[in-house]
């Protein structure tokens, strides 16, 4: 019988994992260039974490949470966030200790939500994200932002509008709250259980609802732009300068809350601006949490980080760089053989020409030349090397290049290394102008049509 995969699941093989992997390197590097360290913590945790951090009326905590009793009767929960994790494990560790200052940490892996899937939105993804505690400065927090943006260029993403806002202070969201429960007073009766729910624990959560009937009522709600106070607009309007003057444009979004309830000061989101490719709804986002530490028993430190959705990001490479995804998993050389002496030799030639850094495969079963031959088709091997009896007596090298069907003997001698090097120079140049002529023309017929 056969298992399906868990709804909302993907497997990733391939040219996908490549990218993931490649992905995630890219972003590791620009990470570590700005001071971050990687950090890896448990897919598991107490659901109480959760609960306490992202809030116990957010949409991922009432609705979202893998959480199951463990055998022992307590309750867990699979991440659905990593922020929170990575906190604890702050904590946890004492990792806040003066040399360690300032606090950063990036980090990449599985999160779970228990959403409905459609196009960008999974119930297992994939998060890269920072954290930085310890420095309380718009020039901290503009960094994270401009350090965020670099990873996407770095992965030639950067079309992307960057919705900034704050959320402000003790004081202000105080204000806040209680002005939205004036303002949903007279309709909270029509509105939705979640939203009822939601004006009883905290009514800034009502901003989170998705339902159609609810939102013209919502979408008319006050703003906390009008309660921010001077010193959170000039904080805010500071990060901004800092990240224009560093050739990076943001723009405000007053109704830009997030979903999860640790965060305080500024707030933001990566949207994509690519025409071709669908709405995924945020790419990443994050933004500033002044007590999130301390609730959970560490120091006073304020911290700031955010995180992007992988899945989201990849797709949206697929679409954006189709003609150049420079995604390589082919054999360079795939050596036939054809009696069980050529298999001994050339199991030691396999190895030695791998030490050199070539992709390289060869039959352990036996078949004939043409079987052997479509194979190597198939699998769209680069070269294939044979190496039969009048090969070895000659001491050459047979080499076929799979794309032309020429066919040519190297000395097997010193020299050999930089020719087979020189080989895989000349399949790149012609497979890749190739690619770069289609798309040229790909790009002329558009203009003419
Ligand atoms: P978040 O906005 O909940 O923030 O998630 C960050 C990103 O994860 C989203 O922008 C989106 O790209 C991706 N994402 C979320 N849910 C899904 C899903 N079901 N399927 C696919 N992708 C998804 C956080 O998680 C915060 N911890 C970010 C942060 C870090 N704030 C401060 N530090």
């Amino acid at each position: 019988m056969e298992i399906n995969p868990v709804k909302g699941t993907h497997d990733l093989y391939l040219e996908d994992a490549m990218l993931y992997s490649d992905t995630y390197r890219a972003f590791s590097i620009t990470a570590s260039m700005y001071g971050y360290h990687e950090i890896e913590t448990p897919i598991i945790e107490h659901t109480n974490l959760f609960a306490r951090s992202a809030g116990e009326d957010s949409d991922i905590v009432t609705k979202e949470m893998y959480t199951f009793l463990d055998k022992g009767g307590r309750s867990l929960t699979l991440r659905p966030e990593m922020t929170a994790g990575v906190l604890r494990s702050i904590v946890s560790n004492k990792l806040y200790v003066e040399k360690e200052m300032p606090i950063r940490y990036f980090y990449y892996g599985p999160c779970f939500r228990y959403e409905r899937p459609q196009v960008g939105r999974y119930r297992e993804f994939h998060q890269f994200g920072v954290e930085t505690l310890g420095v309380n400065s718009p020039y901290n927090d503009a960094e994270v932002i401009l350090m965020a943006y670099e990873m996407l260029k770095s992965v030639k993403l950067n079309n992307v509008k960057i919705k900034i806002n704050s959320l402000g202070g003790e004081e202000a969201r105080k204000n806040y709250r209680e002005a939205l429960k004036e303002y949903f007073k007279e309709s909270i009766a029509n509105m939705c259980l979640d939203c009822q729910r939601r004006y009883e624990m905290n009514p800034l959560r009502i901003l989170d609802c998705k339902v159609p009937e609810d939102r013209p009522i919502i979408d008319k709600a006050p703003t906390i732009t009008d309660f921010l106070s001077e010193e959170d607009k000039k904080h805010l309007d500071k990060v901004r300068e800092i990240l224009e003057d560093n050739g990076v444009d943001t723009v405000i979004d007053t109704s830009l809350v997030r979903g999860l309830d640790y965060y305080t000061g500024v707030v933001f989101e990566f949207e994509s601006m690519y025409e071709e490719a669908p709405d995924y709804g945020a790419l990443g986002g994050g933004g500033h949490y002044a007590k999130l530490l301390s609730e959970l028993g560490g120091p006073d430190f304020e911290g700031v980080g955010f995180s992007f959705g992988m899945e989201r990001l990849i797709s949206l490479y697929k679409i954006v760089n189709k003609d150049n995804l420079l995604i390589d998993s082919t054999y360079d050389f795939y050596i036939l053989s054809l009696d069980e002496e050529q298999v001994d030799a050339n199991f030691t030639l396999a190895a030695a020409l791998r030490r050199q850094g070539f992709r390289v495969g060869l039959n352990y079963e036996l078949k004939s030349m043409k079987a052997l031959l479509k194979y190597a088709s198939r699998i769209e091997a680069k070269y294939v090397i044979i190496m039969g009896e009048d090969e070895i007596a000659n001491n050459v090298m047979r080499i076929k290049n799979m794309g032309s069907g020429e066919q040519l003997d190297y000395a097997i001698n010193e020299d050999l290394p930089m020719k087979l090097q020189e080989l895989m120079e000349e399949y790149y140049e012609s497979h890749y102008s190739d690619k770069k002529e289609n798309s040229e023309e790909e790009i002329e017929s558009k203009e003419i049509n």
